[in-house]
């Protein structure tokens, strides 16, 4: 197979600086909750930065072995405070939304460029994307539904969740 094109390597190299930056906020978030009496969320929050720390692994070893160099920026500083956990939750979700975005750009590159493999590649990030997007989404409508008053009852039923 040809290496990979140049424009493309970009496009993932930029990828992976972000998976690594959503795993940075994801493991900031679960900090905080962890310190604000929400052991439940912060232990969802520990399992999903693991998580984008798997995703940038994919996408290091996909370019490595098209004959790419998967390359590590420096990682811009997540958000550290915030005001209540329904931020925390609104935040995340906006959050996959651009990463969502992000996806389907690199894969309106690869389309272009006639690069079939690593459309294949981005097809199973395209479908992460869309249970992603589910779970923020219900986790964030719990957590709603619960209001400060059920917010023990949120916190345990979001530590479940994966
Ligand atoms: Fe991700
Ligand atoms: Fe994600």
């Amino acid at each position: 197979m040809n290496k990979i094109k140049q424009s493309i390597e970009k496009s993932i190299n930029k990828q992976i600086n972000a998976e690594e930056f959503s795993a940075r906020l994801y493991k900031s978030m679960a900090s905080w909750c962890d310190v604000n009496g929400l052991p439940g969320c912060a232990k969802f929050f520990w399992a999903h930065g693991d998580e984008e720390m798997e995703h940038m692994m994919r996408f290091v070893k996909y370019l490595n072995n098209r004959g790419g160099h998967a390359l590590f920026d420096a990682v811009e500083k997540p958000q550290q405070e915030f005001k209540d956990i329904t931020e925390i939750f609104e935040l995340a979700n906006k959050h996959e939304e651009e990463v969502t975005k992000m996806i389907n750009d690199m894969y309106a590159i690869a389309e272009k460029e006639k690069d079939y493999a690593t459309c294949n590649m981005l097809q199973w990030f395209i479908a992460e994307q869309v249970e992603e997007e589910a779970l923020f989404g219900e986790c964030l409508d719990t957590i709603k539904c619960a209001g400060k008053t059920n917010i023990f009852l949120a916190d345990q039923a979001i530590a479940g969740k994966e």
